[in-house]
């Protein structure tokens, strides 16, 4: 019997559960044996490694976050470190590893695998950003989106009962992917990413138009990226003239109940990632694009910059016309 293990790594998000629960009985369906890694690559290098069975991934399969933790590794970034971790897995005859998280996850996982070359591994797009490159999906952004759409929605409802405008910022680090979506779907009056460029008064004529028809509120949606959230907030008090609040939606974005839609995902990410490793591949990430699941090279995910979908785009640049 093979060993076989997984980690996840970098920001949680809804869905890993599903993912671990399918890791576990899909290994063991192929014949393999499942280990978990607690505390990602920490957890890798301290050689927090046990086997995991059908029990531990009873009735997790709702529950947001990632029942092996997960972290982000500075230590990881160190040769000597990385050798500790190799070692741990040989320990445990450990010849699989899939790695659940971001672009800076894979980048570690090709460094394992350039230097330890009796592992193979597969990668696993896990990050509310969806700023990989390669994939049109990373597990968790659909639950994400879900939480953001319900705060927005909520906050609607009190926005309209005042005369205010609100500016919510949303997460994304460097990605404008969950502020753009998000205000397209909660029908917010502004959106401002760092994809798009903008000027804040070609909105001014159109929103004081507004507001003499009768508008009564305002939502904005604002990627963090930008950090000018509350400069926007300002500029609604002193440009538009109405009462200002600011929502910074913060780690919300990064929990609650999966989606349907994450944990089926989860469940294809991890099955071929599993198939990829049985059938020989040695380092790769599993990526979904319209046509389906593909591996693809770690250089062409993790060190390639991610584009936001031009339909995307052409939509959100008729913000501020
Ligand atoms: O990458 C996921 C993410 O949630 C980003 O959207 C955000 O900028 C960052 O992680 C927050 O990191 P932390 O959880 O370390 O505060």
């Amino acid at each position: 019997m093979q060993n076989i293990a997984i980690l996840c790594s970098g920001g949680d998000v809804s869905g890993m559960n599903a993912a671990l629960k399918r890791f576990v009985e899909y290994s063991i369906a192929k014949g393999l044996t499942p280990y978990f890694v607690n505390n990602g690559f920490e957890g890798l290098i301290d050689n927090n490694i046990y086997r995991a069975n059908y029990s531990d991934v009873a009735g997790i399969i709702s529950r947001g976050g990632t029942k092996i933790k997960t972290s982000r590794s500075t230590r990881f970034m160190e040769q000597g470190y990385r050798k500790q971790a190799l070692d741990n897995l040989k320990e445990h005859h450990i010849a699989y590893v899939v790695v659940l998280g971001g672009d800076g996850s894979f980048k570690g996982m090709q460094k394992l695998s350039d230097e330890g070359t009796e592992v193979c591994f597969s990668g696993i797009p896990s990050t509310i950003d969806n700023d990989i490159a390669g994939t049109e999906y990373c597990l968790g952004v659909d639950t994400a989106l879900n939480v953001i759409k319900y705060a927005i929605d909520s906050i609607r409802d009190t926005a309209s009962s005042f005369k205010r405008a609100f500016v919510i910022e949303a997460m994304g680090r460097e990605c404008g992917y969950l502020a753009l979506v998000s205000a397209l779907t909660s029908g917010a009056e502004m959106c401002l990413i760092p994809e798009i460029p903008h000027d804040l008064n070609r909105y001014k004529d159109n929103f004081q138009k507004q507001i003499k028809e009768g508008r009564e509120y305002f939502i904005a949606v604002v990627s963090e990226a930008l950090k000018n959230t509350e400069e926007v907030a300002q500029w609604f008090e002193d440009e538009i003239g109405i009462e200002s609040r600011i929502m910074v939606l913060g780690h919300i974005q990064r929990g609650g109940n999966p989606t349907v839609y994450d944990r089926l995902m989860a469940f294809h990410f991890v099955t071929y990632a599993i198939d990829g490793l049985l059938e020989g591949k040695k380092s790769s990430v599993v990526c979904y694009s319209g046509c389906g699941f593909h591996h693809k090279n770690i250089e062409d995910v993790a060190f390639k910059k991610y584009h936001i979908n031009d339909n995307l785009l052409k939509l959100g640049s008729e913000y501020g016309k």
